[in-house]
Protein backbone atom coordinates (compact mmCIF):
# COMPACT_ATOMS: atom_id res chain seq x y z
CA UNK A 1 0.00 0.00 0.00
CA UNK A 2 1.55 3.55 -1.00
CA UNK A 3 0.86 6.97 0.37
CA UNK A 4 0.23 9.00 -2.90
CA UNK A 5 1.96 12.24 -3.19
CA UNK A 6 0.64 15.03 -5.74
CA UNK A 7 3.03 17.84 -5.74
CA UNK A 8 5.84 15.57 -3.87
CA UNK A 9 8.42 17.43 -6.07
CA UNK A 10 7.83 20.82 -4.63
CA UNK A 11 9.41 22.58 -1.02
CA UNK A 12 7.10 20.43 1.07
CA UNK A 13 5.95 17.46 -0.73
CA UNK A 14 9.80 16.76 -1.58
CA UNK A 15 10.26 16.71 2.32
CA UNK A 16 7.60 14.95 3.34
CA UNK A 17 8.20 11.99 0.72
CA UNK A 18 11.75 11.75 2.48
CA UNK A 19 10.39 11.20 5.31
CA UNK A 20 7.68 9.03 4.87
CA UNK A 21 10.22 6.90 3.02
CA UNK A 22 12.43 7.03 6.09
CA UNK A 23 9.50 5.60 8.12
CA UNK A 24 9.06 2.94 5.83
CA UNK A 25 6.28 4.10 3.78
CA UNK A 26 5.95 3.06 0.15
CA UNK A 27 5.59 5.97 -1.76
CA UNK A 28 4.61 7.32 -5.12
CA UNK A 29 5.04 10.78 -6.60
CA UNK A 30 2.81 13.00 -9.14
CA UNK A 31 4.29 16.12 -10.23
CA UNK A 32 3.68 18.35 -13.17
CA UNK A 33 6.39 20.21 -12.60
CA UNK A 34 5.50 23.32 -12.46
CA UNK A 35 7.21 25.02 -9.68
CA UNK A 36 9.32 22.14 -9.19
CA UNK A 37 12.37 20.22 -11.26
CA UNK A 38 12.45 16.84 -12.01
CA UNK A 39 16.58 16.65 -10.00
CA UNK A 40 14.15 16.47 -6.93
CA UNK A 41 13.50 13.11 -7.56
CA UNK A 42 17.13 11.81 -8.10
CA UNK A 43 17.97 14.01 -4.16
CA UNK A 44 15.40 12.09 -2.86
CA UNK A 45 16.59 8.60 -3.39
CA UNK A 46 20.16 9.74 -2.65
CA UNK A 47 18.95 11.25 0.69
CA UNK A 48 16.50 8.13 1.35
CA UNK A 49 18.39 5.14 -0.73
CA UNK A 50 15.04 3.99 -1.62
CA UNK A 51 12.82 4.11 -4.82
CA UNK A 52 9.32 5.32 -5.64
CA UNK A 53 7.03 5.32 -8.59
CA UNK A 54 6.62 8.71 -10.08
CA UNK A 55 4.03 10.41 -12.64
CA UNK A 56 4.51 12.83 -14.63
CA UNK A 57 1.29 14.75 -15.12
CA UNK A 58 -1.03 17.27 -13.42
CA UNK A 59 -3.77 16.13 -10.68
CA UNK A 60 -6.81 17.76 -12.56
CA UNK A 61 -5.93 15.19 -15.25
CA UNK A 62 -8.85 13.12 -14.01
CA UNK A 63 -8.06 10.14 -16.19
CA UNK A 64 -4.70 10.10 -15.34
CA UNK A 65 -5.36 9.96 -11.72
CA UNK A 66 -7.60 6.89 -12.19
CA UNK A 67 -5.28 5.32 -14.66
CA UNK A 68 -2.78 5.75 -10.85
CA UNK A 69 -5.60 4.42 -8.73
CA UNK A 70 -5.85 1.34 -10.85
CA UNK A 71 -2.51 0.41 -11.20
CA UNK A 72 -1.59 0.98 -7.80
CA UNK A 73 -3.03 -0.15 -4.57
CA UNK A 74 -3.47 3.79 -2.44
CA UNK A 75 -3.57 4.01 1.13
CA UNK A 76 -3.76 7.35 1.46
CA UNK A 77 -3.00 10.43 -0.10
CA UNK A 78 -1.59 14.32 0.82
CA UNK A 79 -2.04 17.03 -1.14
CA UNK A 80 1.42 19.00 -1.98
CA UNK A 81 -0.40 20.56 -5.60
CA UNK A 82 -1.58 23.39 -4.22
CA UNK A 83 -0.44 26.86 -5.69
CA UNK A 84 1.22 29.01 -2.84
CA UNK A 85 2.01 32.36 -3.82
CA UNK A 86 -0.03 35.04 -2.06
CA UNK A 87 0.55 37.90 -4.31
CA UNK A 88 0.34 35.87 -7.26
CA UNK A 89 -3.14 34.39 -6.64
CA UNK A 90 -4.50 38.32 -5.88
CA UNK A 91 -3.33 38.80 -9.61
CA UNK A 92 -4.35 35.42 -11.13
CA UNK A 93 -7.64 34.20 -8.67
CA UNK A 94 -9.19 31.88 -11.49
CA UNK A 95 -5.90 29.77 -12.20
CA UNK A 96 -5.76 29.75 -7.95
CA UNK A 97 -9.61 28.34 -7.54
CA UNK A 98 -8.85 26.25 -10.61
CA UNK A 99 -6.10 24.28 -9.48
CA UNK A 100 -6.31 24.76 -5.93
CA UNK A 101 -10.19 24.09 -5.66
CA UNK A 102 -11.10 21.92 -9.00
CA UNK A 103 -7.80 19.90 -8.35
CA UNK A 104 -8.64 19.18 -4.84
CA UNK A 105 -12.69 18.33 -5.55
CA UNK A 106 -11.00 16.00 -8.84
CA UNK A 107 -8.74 14.05 -6.39
CA UNK A 108 -11.07 13.67 -3.84
CA UNK A 109 -13.83 12.40 -6.24
CA UNK A 110 -11.40 9.78 -7.29
CA UNK A 111 -9.98 8.67 -3.96
CA UNK A 112 -13.76 7.95 -3.23
CA UNK A 113 -14.28 5.79 -6.08
CA UNK A 114 -11.78 3.74 -5.67
CA UNK A 115 -12.64 3.65 -2.11
CA UNK A 116 -9.48 5.05 -0.58
CA UNK A 117 -10.91 7.75 1.74
CA UNK A 118 -7.32 8.73 4.21
CA UNK A 119 -6.49 12.52 3.04
CA UNK A 120 -4.22 15.10 4.47
CA UNK A 121 -4.61 18.09 4.01
CA UNK A 122 -1.91 20.98 3.53
CA UNK A 123 -3.62 24.06 5.07
CA UNK A 124 -2.43 27.37 6.27
CA UNK A 125 -2.51 29.85 9.40
CA UNK A 126 -3.69 31.97 6.92
CA UNK A 127 -7.35 30.78 7.24
CA UNK A 128 -7.42 32.22 11.02
CA UNK A 129 -7.72 35.91 8.79
CA UNK A 130 -6.84 38.51 11.59
CA UNK A 131 -6.04 36.07 14.82
CA UNK A 132 -8.85 36.07 17.52
CA UNK A 133 -6.27 35.34 19.84
CA UNK A 134 -2.76 35.10 19.98
CA UNK A 135 -1.22 31.96 20.15
CA UNK A 136 -4.01 30.41 17.83
CA UNK A 137 -5.40 27.56 18.91
CA UNK A 138 -6.43 24.80 16.29
CA UNK A 139 -10.95 26.39 17.68
CA UNK A 140 -10.03 30.02 16.80
CA UNK A 141 -12.38 31.22 14.32
CA UNK A 142 -11.59 31.29 10.75
CA UNK A 143 -12.29 33.49 8.14
CA UNK A 144 -11.47 37.05 6.87
CA UNK A 145 -8.91 35.67 4.80
CA UNK A 146 -7.57 38.42 2.35
CA UNK A 147 -6.45 37.01 -0.80
CA UNK A 148 -7.17 33.76 -3.24
CA UNK A 149 -5.02 31.49 -2.33
CA UNK A 150 -6.14 31.78 1.42
CA UNK A 151 -9.71 31.75 0.54
CA UNK A 152 -8.41 28.59 -1.39
CA UNK A 153 -7.29 27.21 2.08
CA UNK A 154 -10.76 27.93 3.38
CA UNK A 155 -12.58 26.51 1.02
CA UNK A 156 -11.11 23.18 1.09
CA UNK A 157 -10.91 23.28 5.11
CA UNK A 158 -14.52 24.09 4.70
CA UNK A 159 -15.21 20.62 1.55
CA UNK A 160 -13.43 18.72 3.99
CA UNK A 161 -16.01 18.73 7.12
CA UNK A 162 -18.59 18.27 4.27
CA UNK A 163 -17.47 15.59 3.28
CA UNK A 164 -16.98 14.01 6.35
CA UNK A 165 -20.19 14.96 7.65
CA UNK A 166 -21.88 12.84 4.58
CA UNK A 167 -19.68 9.48 4.91
CA UNK A 168 -17.76 9.32 8.00
CA UNK A 169 -15.78 6.58 6.93
CA UNK A 170 -13.09 9.34 5.65
CA UNK A 171 -10.17 9.80 7.92
CA UNK A 172 -8.67 13.68 7.18
CA UNK A 173 -6.42 15.43 9.10
CA UNK A 174 -6.28 19.15 8.09
CA UNK A 175 -2.74 20.58 8.97
CA UNK A 176 -2.31 24.08 9.71
CA UNK A 177 1.15 25.24 8.17
CA UNK A 178 2.90 28.44 10.29
CA UNK A 179 5.77 29.23 8.10
CA UNK A 180 7.91 26.46 6.80
CA UNK A 181 11.19 28.02 6.12
CA UNK A 182 15.06 25.96 6.05
CA UNK A 183 15.79 23.10 4.19
CA UNK A 184 17.39 19.53 4.10
CA UNK A 185 20.31 19.06 5.83
CA UNK A 186 22.03 17.30 3.41
CA UNK A 187 21.49 20.39 0.96
CA UNK A 188 20.06 18.02 -1.78
CA UNK A 189 16.84 19.96 -1.32
CA UNK A 190 15.07 22.68 -0.56
CA UNK A 191 12.68 25.67 -1.50
CA UNK A 192 13.55 27.56 -4.97
CA UNK A 193 11.22 29.91 -5.70
CA UNK A 194 10.97 31.12 -9.33
CA UNK A 195 11.88 34.88 -10.20
CA UNK A 196 12.39 37.16 -7.10
CA UNK A 197 11.03 35.99 -3.91
CA UNK A 198 7.96 36.86 -2.08
CA UNK A 199 8.82 35.07 1.71
CA UNK A 200 11.19 36.52 3.79
CA UNK A 201 13.31 34.04 4.35
CA UNK A 202 14.05 32.93 0.68
CA UNK A 203 14.94 36.57 0.26
CA UNK A 204 16.93 36.68 3.31
CA UNK A 205 19.27 34.23 1.48
CA UNK A 206 19.28 35.49 -1.89
CA UNK A 207 20.46 38.99 -0.32
CA UNK A 208 23.05 37.42 1.46
CA UNK A 209 24.30 35.58 -1.38
CA UNK A 210 24.90 39.27 -2.95
CA UNK A 211 22.12 38.48 -5.39
CA UNK A 212 19.31 40.88 -4.49
CA UNK A 213 20.68 44.39 -2.66
CA UNK A 214 18.96 44.72 0.47
CA UNK A 215 15.67 43.47 2.23
CA UNK A 216 12.95 45.61 2.56
CA UNK A 217 11.43 45.23 6.03
CA UNK A 218 7.51 45.53 5.04
CA UNK A 219 6.55 47.62 8.48
CA UNK A 220 8.56 48.86 11.60
CA UNK A 221 5.18 50.25 13.14
CA UNK A 222 3.63 47.44 13.91
CA UNK A 223 2.39 46.80 17.66
CA UNK A 224 5.61 43.98 18.12
CA UNK A 225 8.47 44.65 20.40
CA UNK A 226 10.57 46.09 17.88
CA UNK A 227 7.76 47.03 15.24
CA UNK A 228 8.43 44.46 12.80
CA UNK A 229 5.88 41.43 11.86
CA UNK A 230 6.33 38.31 14.18
CA UNK A 231 6.17 35.05 12.55
CA UNK A 232 6.33 31.28 13.69
CA UNK A 233 8.92 30.06 11.54
CA UNK A 234 8.95 26.00 11.22
CA UNK A 235 11.54 24.25 9.74
CA UNK A 236 10.31 22.17 6.87
CA UNK A 237 11.81 19.00 7.78
CA UNK A 238 9.67 19.05 11.65
CA UNK A 239 7.19 20.15 9.51
CA UNK A 240 7.58 17.24 6.76
CA UNK A 241 8.20 14.93 9.82
CA UNK A 242 4.34 15.93 11.53
CA UNK A 243 2.50 14.59 8.04
CA UNK A 244 4.15 11.08 9.27
CA UNK A 245 2.53 11.22 12.57
CA UNK A 246 -0.85 12.26 11.13
CA UNK A 247 -0.54 9.46 8.95
CA UNK A 248 0.05 7.26 11.54
CA UNK A 249 -2.77 8.57 13.43
CA UNK A 250 -5.12 8.25 10.84
CA UNK A 251 -3.69 4.52 10.77
CA UNK A 252 -4.46 4.25 14.70
CA UNK A 253 -7.31 5.93 15.77
CA UNK A 254 -11.01 5.83 14.99
CA UNK A 255 -12.08 7.43 11.69
CA UNK A 256 -12.46 11.24 12.33
CA UNK A 257 -11.76 14.77 10.80
CA UNK A 258 -8.68 16.15 12.91
CA UNK A 259 -7.36 19.31 12.76
CA UNK A 260 -3.73 20.94 13.86
CA UNK A 261 -1.35 23.55 13.91
CA UNK A 262 2.09 22.73 13.02
CA UNK A 263 3.77 26.00 13.98
CA UNK A 264 6.98 26.27 16.96
CA UNK A 265 4.86 28.45 19.20
CA UNK A 266 7.52 30.58 19.00
CA UNK A 267 6.98 34.13 17.34
CA UNK A 268 10.21 36.16 15.63
CA UNK A 269 10.18 39.48 14.39
CA UNK A 270 11.94 40.44 10.79
CA UNK A 271 14.55 41.92 12.49
CA UNK A 272 14.92 39.26 14.65
CA UNK A 273 14.88 37.01 11.23
CA UNK A 274 17.71 39.03 10.31
CA UNK A 275 19.56 38.72 13.33
CA UNK A 276 19.55 35.11 13.55
CA UNK A 277 20.75 34.66 10.14
CA UNK A 278 23.82 37.18 10.63
CA UNK A 279 24.96 35.22 13.52
CA UNK A 280 24.29 31.53 11.92
CA UNK A 281 25.98 32.00 8.79
CA UNK A 282 28.39 35.35 9.31
CA UNK A 283 26.81 36.56 6.22
CA UNK A 284 25.59 40.63 6.31
CA UNK A 285 21.87 41.46 5.63
CA UNK A 286 21.63 44.80 4.14
CA UNK A 287 18.14 45.97 5.10
CA UNK A 288 15.80 49.07 4.77
CA UNK A 289 12.59 49.75 6.63
CA UNK A 290 10.02 50.03 3.72
CA UNK A 291 5.76 50.53 4.06
CA UNK A 292 3.65 47.64 5.48
CA UNK A 293 2.87 45.52 2.89
CA UNK A 294 -1.12 44.97 1.84
CA UNK A 295 -2.84 42.26 3.78
CA UNK A 296 0.26 41.86 6.47
CA UNK A 297 -1.10 41.12 10.25
CA UNK A 298 1.21 42.37 13.07
CA UNK A 299 1.75 38.82 15.02
CA UNK A 300 0.74 34.97 14.09
CA UNK A 301 1.68 32.05 15.73
CA UNK A 302 0.78 28.55 17.11
CA UNK A 303 -0.25 27.38 20.14
CA UNK A 304 1.06 23.77 18.86
CA UNK A 305 -0.01 21.47 21.80
CA UNK A 306 -2.94 19.91 20.77
CA UNK A 307 -0.35 18.39 17.93
CA UNK A 308 1.86 17.39 20.96
CA UNK A 309 -1.13 15.50 23.01
CA UNK A 310 -2.36 14.38 19.79
CA UNK A 311 0.49 12.89 17.77
CA UNK A 312 3.45 13.04 19.80
CA UNK A 313 4.43 15.91 17.14
CA UNK A 314 6.84 18.68 18.31
CA UNK A 315 9.04 21.11 16.16
CA UNK A 316 12.96 20.02 17.50
CA UNK A 317 14.95 22.65 15.06
CA UNK A 318 16.16 25.76 16.22
CA UNK A 319 15.94 28.95 13.87
CA UNK A 320 20.02 28.76 13.79
CA UNK A 321 18.89 25.45 11.67
CA UNK A 322 16.50 26.57 10.12
CA UNK A 323 19.07 29.83 8.65
CA UNK A 324 21.79 27.38 8.06
CA UNK A 325 19.93 24.64 6.35
CA UNK A 326 18.05 27.35 4.34
CA UNK A 327 22.13 28.81 3.81
CA UNK A 328 23.20 25.33 2.93
CA UNK A 329 21.11 24.94 0.39
CA UNK A 330 21.16 27.65 -2.00
CA UNK A 331 25.23 28.24 -1.30
N1 LIG B 1 8.63 40.41 5.07
C1 LIG B 1 9.46 41.51 4.90
N2 LIG B 1 10.14 41.62 3.74
C2 LIG B 1 10.04 40.71 2.73
C3 LIG B 1 9.20 39.60 2.92
C4 LIG B 1 8.51 39.48 4.09
O1 LIG B 1 9.57 42.35 5.79
O2 LIG B 1 10.69 40.89 1.69
C5 LIG B 1 7.91 40.25 6.34
C6 LIG B 1 6.40 40.26 6.19
O3 LIG B 1 5.91 41.57 6.19
C7 LIG B 1 5.98 39.42 7.39
C8 LIG B 1 7.12 38.43 7.56
O4 LIG B 1 8.23 38.99 6.86
O5 LIG B 1 5.94 40.22 8.54
C9 LIG B 1 6.81 37.06 6.95
O6 LIG B 1 6.41 37.22 5.60
P1 LIG B 1 6.33 35.98 4.59
O7 LIG B 1 5.94 36.54 3.27
O8 LIG B 1 7.57 35.18 4.65
O9 LIG B 1 5.18 35.08 5.21
P2 LIG B 1 3.66 35.41 5.56
O10 LIG B 1 3.53 35.31 7.04
O11 LIG B 1 3.21 36.67 4.93
O12 LIG B 1 2.92 34.26 4.80
C10 LIG B 1 3.23 32.92 5.07
C11 LIG B 1 3.07 32.10 3.80
C12 LIG B 1 1.61 32.00 3.42
C13 LIG B 1 0.78 31.58 4.58
C14 LIG B 1 1.04 32.43 5.79
C15 LIG B 1 0.32 31.86 6.97
O13 LIG B 1 3.77 32.66 2.73
O14 LIG B 1 1.51 31.02 2.43
O15 LIG B 1 2.43 32.45 6.08
O16 LIG B 1 0.41 32.64 8.08
F1 LIG B 1 -0.51 31.70 4.26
Amino acid sequence: MAVLLPGGAGFIGSHTAVELLNSGKEIIILDNFSNSKPNVLDAIKKITGKEFKFYEMDYLNRDGLEKVFQENKIEAVMNFAGYKAVGESVKKPIEYYTNNISGALVLLDVMKKYNCKKFIFSSSATVYGEPEKIPLTEDCKTGGTTNPYGTTKLFIEQILKDIYASDSTWDICILRYFNPVGAHESGLIGEEPQGIPNNLMPYIVRVAKGELKELSVFGDDYNTPDGTGVRDYIHVVDLAKGHVLALDKLDKEQKGLYIYNLGTGTGYSVLDMVKAFEKATGKKVPYKIAPRRDGDIAICYAEPTKAKKELGWEATKTLEDMCLDAWNYIK
